[in-house]
């Protein structure tokens, strides 16, 4: 049954036009881009949910804060606007800015890594696993067993079991362990949220231990949001008390300030304490930026201290979680499988029950996003195989991920509901075919760097 969706909580001040291309202009864009998405130029796409990092709309507020960006290089009121919006809406007193959620990877996990070094998370994304398995550290998945139930309707499937983060702490020993990082939402299981408990109960394990504990915490307010709903006992906070509740459990954060925070462009981390923040300045300044602008302009500061206060509107957010939900629920309709339920940011579409004909080892996540693409320039993302499968370090033979999911991230405050009904015919309408697709992908090159090959790997079709 579909649930009630609103309309768009805002009006809209400046269009940019799109336009469907034609198939055969779709055919020839795909193999040019070697079958990896990543390869279209943006006008070779419709509907564009590769992601929701970015890429959304940013407001009247914010365009006006620009103005107010002061460029200065060190101590710019633009900084000081951030660090108050930091301070008042997470409570931390010290941000160090970083020019993306990865720029604030590196800083994090360059500084406080060394080779041989266990991470645990519930689950790391793309880049953030990259960054840990380059310095030779390697994050252990401590998630809930829900996280691969993907038709469960578990409210908390982000979670970490906690009986696990135990023993993987007893396993690798807290010297080994520099960190604990939790996502909220757990992008790589799902968009799915953690709950407050959960979050607090990590703090607690993290604190018996005397282990740094960090969120990556890019969707914090739809994790918050997510909270609200399904937390009975944080039904009554508001969704600003929520977020700050996450945060205050936490030593720090690394954010991706590309999505709930609303910029285009922007990261950060947070912490509490003096020490950390002066372990994290020198590679900051190395790679970054110095310690008032970590490689962002003034104007960016400003927009980003706007968006903080804005990812914190409970309308927005209700609006937003909705109008996920309603995609998922038109592809509901259809039967098309997809991880329930749906994420925060994007539904994430089970590849592995939708083309089961095609081994994991050919990429079917991949070759349901060429699909997509195909029928309607709709532009999704696999997150199957080829962005996630490791080597096992003992035997270096391939370990593949359990999950096989093909992501619709839906942009905030860009996409309306009409896109959403558009995104589903064009789904539903490959779910139909399915039985005809009847090849898998084969990776044609593969960068010489971990983690990285679904960005720039080139793949060709392979006949089942
Ligand atoms: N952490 C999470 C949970 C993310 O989803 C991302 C990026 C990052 C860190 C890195 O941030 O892109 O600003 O460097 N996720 C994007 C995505 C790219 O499509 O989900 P970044």
């Amino acid at each position: 049954m579909r649930s009630r969706i609103g309309p768009e909580p805002f009006k809209i001040k400046a269009v940019e036009p799109m336009r469907l291309p034609d198939r055969s202009v779709r055919e020839e864009a795909l193999v040019r881009a070697n079958y990896n998405l990543f390869g279209l130029r943006s006008e070779e796409v419709y509907v564009d949910l590769l992601t929701d990092s970015g890429t959304g709309a940013m407001s009247a507020a914010q365009w006006a804060a620009l103005m107010m960006g002061d460029e200065a290089y060190a101590g710019a009121r633009s900084f000081y606007a951030l660090k108050d919006a930091v301070k008042e809406i997470l409570g931390f007193d010290y941000v160090i800015p970083a020019h993306q959620g990865r720029g604030a990877e590196n800083v994090l996990f360059g500084t406080l890594c060394k080779k041989g070094d266990v991470i645990p998370f519930n689950m790391p994304f793309d880049t953030t696993m990259a960054h840990i398995l380059n310095v030779g550290a390697k994050p252990v998945d401590c998630v809930v067993d829900e996280a691969f139930d993907l038709v469960s309707d578990y409210p908390f499937k982000g979670n970490v079991d906690i009986g696990k983060l135990e023993t993987v702490i007893n396993q690798y020993g807290k010297e080994n362990i520099p960190l604990i990082m939790v996502t909220v939402t757990n992008n790589s299981g799902g968009g799915q949220p953690v709950s407050l408990q959960n979050i607090r109960d990590v703090s607690q394990v993290a604190r018996k231990y005397g282990i740094p504990f960090f969120l990556d915490a890019a969707r914090m307010a739809e994790n918050a949001y997510f909270i609200k709903m399904r937390e009975p006992s944080c039904a009554n906070m508001s969704l600003k008390e929520i977020i700050r509740a996450m945060a205050d459990a936490a030593d720090g954060l690394a954010v991706s300030c590309k999505k709930d925070p609303l910029v285009n462009i922007g990261g950060m981390i947070t912490c509490r304490n003096e020490e950390m923040y002066h372990v994290l300045l020198p590679r900051t300044i190395l790679y970054e930026g110095f310690a008032t602008y970590g490689g962002l302009a003034g104007r960016d500061l400003q927009a980003l201290a706007q968006g903080l206060f804005e990812m914190t509107d409970e309308e927005y957010m209700s609006h937003r979680v909705a109008q996920v939900r309603h995609l998922g629920e038109l592809l509901d309709e259809a039967g098309v499988p997809f991880v329930k339920p749906a994420g925060g940011h994007a539904i994430f579409v089970d590849a592995a029950s939708f083309l089961p004909r095609i081994p994991q080892r050919l990429f079917p996540a991949d070759v349901l996003a060429a699909e997509v693409y195909i029928e309607g320039a709709v532009r999704g993302i696999g997150l199957g195989a080829l962005a996630f499968a490791t080597a096992d370090p003992e035997t270096g033979s391939e370990v593949l991920p359990k999950l096989e999911l093909f992501r619709l991230a839906i942009p905030r405050r860009a996409y309306t509901n009409s896109h959403m009904e558009y995104v589903a015919e064009v789904v539903n309408d490959v779910y139909k075919r399915r039985e005809s697709v009847d090849y898998g992908l084969e990776l044609a090159y593969e960068p010489p760097v971990k983690g990285i090959r679904h960005f720039l790997g080139k793949l060709r079709p392979k006949k089942l």
